[in-house]
């Protein structure tokens, strides 16, 4: 295990869950034929908004569900890329609820809890959709908790939303390495005091530079 990726007196590695752990684009990516030729750009707009109702909602002091904000930034999409077929919404929404996880995951998460690290997910997700991913991609045995920022209805990145990691496990902040391949929840982390990992599969350039990971990965496999 690197040294430099998990930290000697790390006791918990808590994982982002959507982008992450589960590829937010298999949904789009399993009816590739029906959304057709804007597929790509329709999956990205879904992604983008989805995160802005949140971050938007989070500032102007309201919650809704993630879930619902999932639906609504669906519709966003169909509304901006009128070919894409809306017949298809109920199969995409089906989709996302049992998104693939990276190939990688199940392993990384075993090897480091054989090393006696615990292991877990914050998640803007709510406590529904998030089961229903666990369970589908087979992750629920190799996670010592799911955690929601539903129990505290405001998103990342709120400090409010980390602080829900030392609630539920004893430990400190900087005994928590926190792994996300979203760049804003990695600077989110490090203003609260954790160590994050940022994993850029995309090897996108870097943002957020006063607020940087403690390593950058490629891979989730990276971290064992
Ligand atoms: C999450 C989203 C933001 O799982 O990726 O929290």
């Amino acid at each position: 295990m690197a040294a430099t990726i998990i930290p000697p007196p790390a006791r918990a590695v808590i994982f982002d869950a959507y982008g992450t752990l589960f590829d937010v684009h298999s949904a789009v990516s399993r009816h590739m034929a029906e959304v057709g030729p804007d597929a790509a750009r329709f999956s990205e707009t879904w992604r983008a908004k989805q995160l802005e109702y949140s971050w938007v909602l989070s500032l102007a002091g309201r919650y809704e569900p993630f879930w619902t904000l999932t639906e609504k930034a669906l519709d966003q999409a169909f509304a901006r890329f009128p070919a894409v077929d809306r017949r298809i919404r109920p199969r995409l929404l089906e989709a996302y609820r049992a998104l693939d996880a990276y190939p990688e995951a199940p392993d990384t998460l075993r090897a480091l809890r054989a090393r006696g690290l615990k292991t877990g997910i914050l998640s803007n997700g709510d406590p529904g959709m998030l089961n229903a991913a666990v369970a589908s991609a087979g992750l629920a045995d190799d996670l010592d908790t799911v955690l929601s920022v539903d129990a505290v209805q405001v998103f990342k990145t709120s400090p409010r939303t980390y602080e829900l990691v030392l609630q539920a496990l004893p430990v400190t902040a900087d005994e928590v390495v926190f792994v996300s391949s979203n760049r804003w929840d990695i600077a989110g982390a490090a203003v609260f005091g954790f160590h994050p990992v940022w994993v850029n599969r995309l090897a996108l350039p870097d943002e957020y530079r006063e607020l940087a990971p403690r390593a950058v990965i490629s891979s989730l496999g990276e971290l064992v």
